[in-house]
């Protein structure tokens, strides 16, 4: 299984703090905000991960991330010259993929909460059709919006409704068989010019081939598009590494936890890394063990 974020976009929204810099290297508290996606990937398992930017934006992410090795992981780097829609990563990705299965999630997408792995796991394994993940919220309109019918099965799918048929949204975390590629290609663009995430998902419901798993109320999905939700995850990252003694996200500990990388390698690592909160929670990892 491979692995794509999407990490383009003009992010107009947030600007001006986001003209010199993508948004997705913006923080949210205290980490830049693409940390949070590598780490839903690197929770599920996934170790070859491309990242689709802007041109202007591609040094600074390689500059953050580097060729992932540090975690024991492959990230390489894919320049998205026009906005295309979110499908587009399927073209843009199409060597990358090659013949696997292939997950996509969206640079400015926050998962957190009980449960999560066993889901990724679920989603890993449905080896045939797509598995995407549908969340209540209180203003469906602003989001992809799933319908179920009285058994639960997914029934509908709608891209920003004017009158949305449910209050599930559809998250920006998506699994796919090798087939994306190809019903990428087959698309055309919505009236907004786009190849629409919610078009490839409505080919995999005709296909009779759509999993829905729905994150349970407890659980955390956040969107940080505007000035608001950058806050509001923020506020939540704060409070939960605060209350927990832990921290959201943390890329080293996924990859020590999950078997990327030793701890003699963490260790050498951590030598040359700074004494502050983040690292010295690393530290805490390997001094533990
Ligand atoms: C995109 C998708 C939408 C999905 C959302 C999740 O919308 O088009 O279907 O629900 O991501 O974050 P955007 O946030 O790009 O407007």
């Amino acid at each position: 299984m491979k692995g794509i974020i999407l990490a383009g976009g003009a992010g107009t929204r947030l600007y001006p703090a986001s003209s010199p810099i993508s948004k997705i290297l913006l923080p949210v508290y205290d980490k830049p905000m693409i940390y949070y996606p590598l780490s839903v990937l690197m929770q599920a398992g996934i170790r070859e991960i491309l990242i689709i930017t802007n041109p202007e934006d591609d040094a600074n992410f390689r500059k953050l991330l580097g060729d992932g090795s540090r975690w024991g992981i492959s990230v390489s780097y894919k320049i998205q010259h026009e906005k295309r829609g979110i499908a587009d990563a399927f073209l843009l990705g199409e060597e990358f993929i090659g013949s696997d299965a292939c997950a996509l999630i969206l640079g400015d997408n926050l998962f957190y909460g009980n449960g999560f792995e066993s889901l990724l796991k679920r989603a890993c394994e449905n080896k045939k059709g797509a598995t995407v993940f549908a969340y209540e919220v209180g203003d469906p309109h602003r989001f992809g919006v799933v319908e179920f019918d009285a058994q639960g099965r997914a029934v509908s799918l709608e891209e920003k409704p004017a009158a949305p048929k449910s209050r599930f949204a559809v998250t920006g975390l998506y699994f796919y068989d090798n087939n994306v590629v190809k019903y990428a290609k087959e698309l055309t663009p919505s009236a907004r010019g786009e190849l629409e995430i919610t078009d490839l998902n409505k080919r995999y419901l005709q296909e009779n081939n759509l999993h829905v798993l729905t994150l349970e109320r407890g659980f955390a999905w956040l969107d940080t598009g505007t000035h608001e939700s950058v806050l509001e995850a923020a506020n939540f990252v704060h409070s939960m590494q605060v209350n927990q003694g832990v921290e959201i996200a943390c890329l080293e500990e996924i990859a020590l936890t999950k078997g990327f990388i030793t701890e003699q390698e963490l260790k050498a690592q951590l030598a040359t890394l700074p004494d502050n909160v983040y690292y010295n929670f690393v530290r805490s990892l390997v001094s533990q063990k």
